[in-house]
């Protein structure tokens, strides 16, 4: 599929991409489990963080500012964010316009396959989180990218859906030939454009082809994906169980035997020194 018409669909749905389902999914992805996913998310980055709060950070397919936001509030203010659509960065613009801290962000379209816009070896902290590696369609052309342009001895984070989590679900909505060609082509159609899903393996290995060093394997979240939309609602209602559950998926969700059937997979890789 064109990029052209990802860009599109990402432009058309911007206004309401932090609302609520951004676009209309074609079949129950249980999106309750977000949360967990956003906090297991956010544990890893912060843990691979540098504490220099100058360093100069890519958010690549950055959306609407939602991470950027969160680094801009602990005071990190030299950051880039990156997206194919314009309608995205807007939002992101409008966003960021709100917050008190001082920063310096800076918007660039690009396309995360082809960052042309960013000179190698330019970052010192890179991620892209949920799914423009997987969207692009070129996920081995984007970990490179990623990986050129940061520093080395850098971290670079990617997050996308992980495969096997898409069969059930699949299956689950009737779409049993859908679920047959995931397994052969590794595309699937959350929305209505195709996605690239990928084992931990898989990624690894583009890790690796890439020049980055596998660092952390993680499924954000392994248990709560699993639990019905009302259950969890239910439950995320009173703070100490959440808290039990989220304590729950710490300690497990690096457990590579679950990080398969995860709702993401978020990888975090160190670029190797350059010979
Ligand atoms: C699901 S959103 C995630 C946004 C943000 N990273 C977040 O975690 O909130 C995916 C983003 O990837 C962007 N995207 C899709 N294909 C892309 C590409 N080839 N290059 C850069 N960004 C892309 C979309 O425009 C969208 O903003």
């Amino acid at each position: 599929m064109d990029k052209r018409k990802v860009e599109e669909i990402f432009d058309k749905y911007a206004e309401e991409y932090s609302s609520g389902p951004f676009a209309p999914s074609r079949y129950d992805t249980s999106r309750s489990a977000m949360s967990f996913a956003d906090d297991i998310t956010w544990y890893f980055m912060l843990k691979y963080l540098p504490k220099d709060k100058t360093v100069r950070i890519l958010d690549a397919g950055g959306g609407d500012g939602y991470w950027a936001e969160k680094l801009i509030a602990l005071g990190y203010h030299n950051i880039v964010l990156s997206d194919l659509s314009q309608g995205m960065l807007e939002q992101a613009k409008k966003r960021l316009a709100k917050v008190k801290t001082s920063h310096d962000i800076a918007f660039v379209k690009s396309d995360i396959s082809d960052m042309k816009e960013f000179q190698s070896s330019l970052f010192d902290y890179v991620f892209s989180q949920y799914d423009a590696v997987s969207y692009c369609l070129e996920p081995w052309n984007a970990v490179k990218e990623l990986t050129r342009v940061a520093k080395p001895q850098s971290y670079v984070i990617v997050s996308l859906d992980t495969k096997f989590r898409r069969v059930p679900e699949l299956i689950q909505a009737g779409l049993v030939d859908e679920a047959e060609k995931l397994l052969t082509t590794s595309i699937s159609y959350d929305f209505d454009w195709p996605q690239y899903n990928l084992t931990w393996e898989e990624l690894a290995d583009h890790f690796q082809a890439a020049g980055l060093e596998v660092i952390e394997v993680v499924g954000a979240p392994v248990f709560m994906h699993q639990v019905k939309a009302e259950t969890l609602e239910k439950l995320e209602n009173d703070a100490e169980t959440r808290q039990r559950l989220l304590k729950m998926e710490l300690d497990h969700c690096t457990n590579r035997s679950l990080v398969n059937f995860a709702g993401h997979l978020q990888m975090v890789g160190r670029k190797r020194r350059l010979k």
